[in-house]
């Protein structure tokens, strides 16, 4: 049997209550001798702040470089406001994102079936919505130097962030979108603002010579990022993977998630290159949502894009793709027969709260198994 280390880091707020839905799941796949799971928990975001005066310790970044895969839950929160910006929450995430090299954010938007009158788009526009974000996420505006605010003397100040892109950052991002492309619709639309931006011009450039030269299967186009998200609205289903940059690839993801009914649905994988030697690659996978202080502690979290993002763990990660079918047919099924956390019921529905749609769905795969 198969044997692999995760890090478990919950976080904050809802975070903490979604990844402990995601710990019994795991749990249960150790105790079916699916394979076998070395759980290890760490802190990261506020409660590592709370911890050790930092947004995650060296010790959990030792442990984040060593695991199979990372599990991450959500961070941030009101509570962390005042904290000086090199520690705040947010950039313990950014930290583990940058330092073990996870450049590739896939995040998938499927509306299922069963939800397509919970998106505030129409039932038509959504309903068997499978699209792909195909997120930079070590590079661009988020990362470059300098970064700063300065005083500028006349009581104005100034604030600096610096958007950019190296060659072969966009070349191996494109390179993960046209793989994956060629194993779904075969379609990739690469985002971006080349109208305006630098950066634009060369990854329209980067993304165009790469298609010509290895991924002529392939269809490509090329679309304003702005244009993007009109056209995510409009009628999504035009799109198979989208690849874009790592500012612009936040924000669309988040129009993405409420196709799908909810920004609770949305899971998503972090990964780095494949090692040649050992055929590994460093993985995180996080829901695309936050630690939603406006419903922390009350038990309403949906747990769904935690638990999809597990699914994608299997998949990416631990070599079991046919459990991550069998994750995501669970999903489906508790869904198909009318169970709803409060973010994806309709008018009156009845509503669960995080640990019953847990629960429900661990019971799902057990009778899948
Ligand atoms: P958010 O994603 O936390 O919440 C946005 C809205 O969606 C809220 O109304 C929330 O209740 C709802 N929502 C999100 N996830 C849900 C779920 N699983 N089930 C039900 N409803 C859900 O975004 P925000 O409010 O802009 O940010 C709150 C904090 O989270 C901030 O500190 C932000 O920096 C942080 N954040 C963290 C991550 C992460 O850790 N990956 C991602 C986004 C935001
Ligand atoms: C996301 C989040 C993060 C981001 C924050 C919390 C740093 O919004 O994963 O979408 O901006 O990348
Ligand atoms: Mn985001």
């Amino acid at each position: 049997m198969s044997s692999f280390n995760v890090l478990l880091l919950p976080g904050d707020g809802i975070g903490a209550e979604v990844a402990g839905e995601v710990e019994k799941i795991i749990t249960w796949f150790s105790a079916q001798g699916i394979a076998k799971f070395e759980l290890d928990r760490g802190l990261v975001g506020g409660s590592a702040y709370d911890a050790h005066g930092k947004a995650i310790s060296e010790d959990d970044m030792a442990k984040a470089q060593a695991a199979d895969a990372v599990i991450f839950g959500a961070v941030g929160g009101p509570k962390w406001d005042k904290v000086p910006y090199d520690v705040r929450p947010e950039a313990g995430l950014l930290r583990l994102r940058k330092d073990l090299g996870l450049f590739a954010n896939l995040r998938p938007a499927i509306c299922y079936p069963a939800l397509a009158d919970a998106s505030s788009l129409k039932r038509d526009v959504v309903e068997g919505l499978d699209l792909l974000i195909v997120r930079e996420l070590t590079g661009g505006v988020y990362f470059g130097e300098p970064k700063m605010i300065t005083d500028l003397g006349n009581g104005q100040k100034r604030g600096v962030d610096t958007q950019v892109y190296d060659t072969f950052e966009i070349d191996r991002i494109a390179r993960v979108a046209f793989e994956l492309a060629r194993t779904r619709r075969n379609k990739v639309s690469s985002a971006e603002k080349r109208n305006v931006m630098k950066t634009g011009v060369l990854w329209n450039e980067v993304v165009t010579r790469l298609h010509q030269e290895s991924y002529k299967d392939v269809e490509l186009e090329h679309v304003l990022a702005d244009n993007c998200a009109m056209q995510l609205v409009r009628w999504p289903k035009q799109y198979d993977v989208i690849v874009t940059d790592n500012l612009f690839g936040d924000v669309l993801s988040d129009v993405a998630a409420m196709l799908t009914g909810s920004l609770g649905m949305l899971p998503s994988a972090s990964l780095g290159a494949t090692d040649v030697k050992t055929k590994r690659r460093k993985a995180l996978y996080e829901p695309v949502h936050g630690s939603a202080p406006d419903i922390a502690g009350k038990g309403l979290a949906n747990p769904i894009a935690m638990i999809a993002s597990f699914g994608m763990a299997l998949r990416y990660s631990f070599g079991l793709g046919e459990w991550a079918d069998k994750v995501d047919q669970a999903i489906a099924r508790v869904l198909a027969k009318g169970l709803r956390t409060k973010d994806i019921a309709q008018g009156s529905e009845k509503t669960i709260g995080t640990t019953e749609m847990g629960a429900a769905i661990l019971a799902e795969l057990k009778a899948a198994a």
